[in-house]
């Protein structure tokens, strides 16, 4: 079964099953200042976790875009991609246990038809000092559905030291058992959400390749091994805890989370143990092939550098996608690196300049269907790519001299990891990485230093960068969010609807934003939006809030960037003057000032360039 064809049965299987089918999120968080990128599905859902009600009632699920920016160095193995779709279900305080596990064994079992003689799980086996229990429930759910079929299990401990001993279900601890966003219960922050889960693996079969290759094959062979035998397909968490001062006490509602690697379920239901194999890697692995003559297999010497670039471009698209640009600071930072590994390793095997914009194409065709934004940003993402590669080149060979020069004195400080950082814009890892494949260690503790500096450097520039562009919710922060509806608005006015937000930061002092724009923008045309955002300033208007059908505010010439993300409900923010006039209608999620009146004089301050296709202006209430 292709992986398209999964994620269709997917959402309709729950979707019978009474759940709301949401689009997916942005891979940039909204309001969420903790993370950089959306890392699971359940990130967007934290706030219903945690209690608050869910618009669209208590069963949601989903296929939400997911980037492991933590995973990038293990790429090249059979299973793990830094970009991949989350197939997700939750139950906010409705179903439990014994509903999704028995849900999962008749999606597995029927649904993907797999042999349930080749199904394996895993259990929490519980945190005596915490006070959580051993999940026996769970583990005895899958034990009953086993024998159901006629297969009689065990459920056993310590596999990790003694191996599979016969059995299809075992206890893990914390490391492996228990979900949060950051990971052990000991590591969760006071109000953060977790709980024990259970994973479903698929065996490919001990005779595999991959086994007989295995860092492991002296250790006895288990389910979370790294061998390749067994790739976990899907994770049920039942999220009834939160963490408090004192250890943890129950949600007052406990939830389920599933989340399920798309790709994974697909090469399970395929039997093929490489997920660089599913569908979803088709074209771009047939373009890549056709442009280096290598052919892709398994277990090939390219094999690594072929994955690498697979998962690093199809990452550049989605993040570029989403708004994202290269820069030298946080989610920029994060895609200039993974943009220059892919040239990198492209380089190594021969692929000529300006290949990875050409293969951008071949993600965006294959992901055509299912996040149609894509296509309608293939042109400037393609070209950012391109850039990039330019901005990369100038400075790769004179780069590369410098650190050759640095590598034969047989050192690499970490004074010259952020030399080539500023100088050459070599990502610090990408230095580390180069040093290391030609034996050289580049001192960790200097590396580390260096590196903080860096992030506190960019941590300070990115400060604030949240509540949807807001850096605080302050009055005068507020005035300024409300006139940008209004630059935006006299801005298409004035120049069409080809204009569109593409980023925006707001703070005490100004507004920066973002917008879809070929071109330098006129003063003259500056003047009409600055005149036209104070003339509904005069006409002290109002701000009206309406909760509408998406498709209702979209038809109504409602205002918004990448619709695909939002659910079938959205909020319209609407600014209308004392006479009537409608000066802007947007699709937001607040705050606003009630009233234009007392917001003062708005004046452009500054038109630029942001990147290719984007303009950036930032702006004043004086
Ligand atoms: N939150 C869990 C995970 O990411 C399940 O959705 O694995």
């Amino acid at each position: 079964m292709t992986a398209e064809e999964i994620r269709k049965k997917y959402l309709e299987f729950f979707g019978v099953r009474g759940h709301a089918i949401v689009p997916s999120s942005s891979l940039v968080p909204e309001n969420d200042p903790t993370t950089l990128f959306t890392g699971s599905g359940m990130q967007p859902m934290v706030p219903y976790l945690l209690g608050e009600p869910h618009p669209l009632g208590k069963r949601i699920a989903d296929s939400q875009k997911c980037f492991r920016a933590q995973d990038i160095e293990e790429v090249g193995d059979n299973r793990h991609t830094t970009f991949f779709e989350m197939l997700g279900n939750w139950s906010f305080g409705d179903y439990f246990k014994r509903e999704q596990i028995a849900w999962m064994w008749e999606f597995l079992t029927v649904e993907l038809a797999l042999d349930p003689n080749r199904l394996y799980f895993t259990c929490y086996g519980g945190n005596e000092t915490l006070g959580i229990p051993r999940d026996t429930e769970a583990a005895a759910l899958w034990q009953n559905l086993f024998k159901e079929k006629g297969i009689d299990t065990t459920i056993a401990q310590d596999a990790e030291t003694k191996g599979l001993q016969g059995a299809r279900i075992f206890y893990y601890g914390d490391k492996k058992n228990w979900w949060s966003r950051v990971g052990v219960p000991l590591a969760m922050p006071v109000g953060e959400p977790g709980g024990p889960d259970t994973e479903m693996f698929w065996d490919f079969g001990e005779q595999r390749l991959l086994h007989e290759h295995s860092v492991w094959k002296n250790e006895p062979c288990h389910v979370n091994c790294d061998c390749g035998r067994f790739m976990e397909i899907g994770n049920n968490v039942f999220m009834q805890y939160v963490k408090t001062e004192n250890g943890f006490s129950l949600l007052p509602e406990p939830n389920v989370d599933f989340g399920g690697g798309l790709e994974r379920m697909a090469v399970a239901s395929m039997d093929i143990p490489d997920v660089f194999l599913s569908d979803l890697f088709t074209k771009t692995r047939q373009m890549l092939e056709g442009m280096t003559g290598k052919t892709y297999i398994s277990d090939g010497e390219e094999t690594r550098a072929l994955r690498i670039i697979m998962d690093h471009i199809r990452v550049a698209v989605f993040l570029l996608g989403d708004g994202v640009t290269p820069s030298n600071t946080d989610r920029g930072y994060v895609l200039r690196r993974v943009m220059r590994r892919a040239i990198r390793y492209g380089d190594t095997l021969g692929l000529s300049p300006g290949s990875l914009s050409l293969l951008s194409q071949s993600v965006i065709d294959e992901y055509r269907a299912p996040y149609p934004a894509l296509v309608e940003h293939a042109h400037s993402i393609r070209e950012e790519i391109g850039n990039e590669e330019d901005r990369f080149r100038l400075t790769l060979e004179k780069g590369m001299k410098e650190l050759e020069r640095r590598v034969k004195s047989g050192k690499v400080s970490g004074k010259d990891v952020f030399d080539l950082f500023s100088t050459y814009g070599f990502p610090f890892e990408m230095t580390k990485e180069i040093a290391e494949e030609r034996g050289i260690e580049v001192p960790t503790e200097d590396f580390q230093e260096e590196f903080k500096k860096h992030q506190e450097l960019s941590r300070t520039a990115s400060a604030g960068k949240f509540k949807g562009g807001l850096a605080d919710v302050s009055e005068k922060t507020t005035a300024l969010h409300t006139a940008t509806h209004l630059l935006l608005a006299g801005l298409r006015k004035f120049l069409g609807e080809s204009v569109h937000q593409a980023g925006s930061n707001i703070t005490e002092e100004r507004t920066r934003f973002d917008f879809t724009f070929p071109e330098k923008v006129s003063r003259e045309t500056l003047t009409r939006v600055e005149e036209y955002v104070n003339e509904a300033i005069a006409s002290r208007a109002s701000v009206e809030t309406e909760v509408l059908d998406k498709e209702v505010a979209r038809a109504s010439g409602v205002e918004g960037s990448f619709w695909e993300k939002y659910p079938d409900k959205v909020s319209v923010y609407r600014v209308r003057g004392e006479n009537g006039t409608l000066y802007s209608q947007e699709l937001c999620g607040g705050p606003h000032v009630r009233t234009t009146e007392g917001m003062g004089r708005f004046r452009i301050v500054k038109e630029e360039a942001s990147s290719s296709g984007v303009r950036r202006i930032k702006a004043v209430l004086e």
